[in-house]
């Protein structure tokens, strides 16, 4: 089995549930300045930190790289960590504060996130030995780190022969020389429609900035499109490959995303092809829609191999014709 590393963001989430979010857009007289809860819940969380547990549960080895601060919050997540037998000698510890986010739930699922990166930005692409990067290695990315730093990493693992996933979350531009760098890019359709306009290609038109994406760099883009599933494009596949969701009943969508891209990595970690390892994120990322948090909602192998069989077969070209009908914008709303 290939090891995973991961150069990712730890965040502390706290987690407060709202009716609606009304209060965020009200102004003029009467408006509230203030929310107030009776409590909330709180959890490890940032895109990096999620990743990587999505990618231990699914029965991968895992190292991270990141920062945090000192204090409490500090030690919770590295306790987290080890929980799940993540490898964390890689992590530094600074006199910046641990990132944290206020995460605003609805009962529908929706949310609202306001991140604070604290130590994240001090993370630096030379925390990893050249040792880590080689053809047994994927090196999983996401954009919620300094992009220079990425950029620095991804130039490296790619010199070294090791498999590159970048799933840009949060939407960020991305250079040209960083997607050249690049093997598997996820994203979802905002992320999707940022990029097209950072490199100056139709934004009306997702499936074929995607498809262009591909070819361009060589590269297999996928675009994850919430309870739609997720297309894949190559720059020899004829047709994307379209991989549906598990149909279930959701309880909080926050994760979903870095469950899918954790999943993904675990199965090429297993030299699964990357048809197949759509399909075990696919799955991964629809069940952990099922109860509340990040990493709190995060599948087991086992959670993942149980409901494989679950996924519907669709025919490629079929199914991609029939979600290509329209624009991809036009598939989630
Ligand atoms: O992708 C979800 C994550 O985004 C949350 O855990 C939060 O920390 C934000 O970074």
């Amino acid at each position: 089995m290939k090891k995973i590393i991961v150069f990712g963001s730890n965040i502390l989430d706290m987690f407060f549930e709202v009716p609606d979010f009304g209060f965020f857009s009200q102004s003029g007289a009467g408006a509230e300045d203030a929310m107030h809860f009776k409590t909330h819940k709180q959890a490890p969380g940032g895109k990096g930190a999620n990743q990587a547990v999505a990618a231990a549960k699914a029965g991968a080895k895992v190292k991270f790289y990141g920062a945090l601060g000192k204090g409490a919050h500090a030690r919770f997540i590295l306790d987290n960590f080890k929980a799940h037998k993540i490898d964390t000698k890689g992590i530094i510890q600074t006199d910046e504060p641990t990132g944290c986010a206020a995460i605003f739930t609805k009962p529908d699922g929706k949310h609202k996130i306001i991140v604070s990166q604290g130590a994240n930005g001090l993370a630096r692409a030379d925390q990893i030995p050249d040792a880590q990067l080689n053809p047994n290695t994927i090196l999983l990315l996401q954009a919620e780190m300094n992009a220079t730093e990425n950029q620095k990493l991804m130039q490296r693992g790619k010199a070294a022969g090791a498999t590159i996933v970048l799933n840009v979350a949060p939407a960020k531009p991305m250079s040209a020389k960083t997607l050249a760098c690049v093997d598997y890019l996820i994203v979802n359709e905002p992320e999707a429609e940022a990029l097209a306009k950072n490199l100056n290609l139709p934004t009306d038109n997702l499936q074929s900035a995607a498809q262009t994406i591909a070819k361009k760099f060589n590269l297999m883009c996928i675009v994850t499109l919430g309870e739609k599933g997720s297309l894949a494009y190559n720059a020899t596949m004829p047709e994307p490959l379209h991989v549906p969701a598990l149909s279930i009943k959701v309880k909080d969508t926050v994760g979903a995303g870095d469950a899918f891209a954790g999943a993904f990595a675990a199965a090429l970690a297993k030299d699964l092809p990357a048809e197949l390892a759509l399909r075990h994120a696919a799955v991964a990322g629809s069940l952990a829609c099922r109860k509340f948090g990040a990493q709190t909602a995060l599948p087991t192998e086992a959670e993942i191999a149980a409901a494989l069989p679950k996924l519907k077969v669709l025919s490629p070209v079929k199914s991609a014709a029939r979600a290509l009908s329209r624009p991809l914008s036009k598939l989630t709303r």
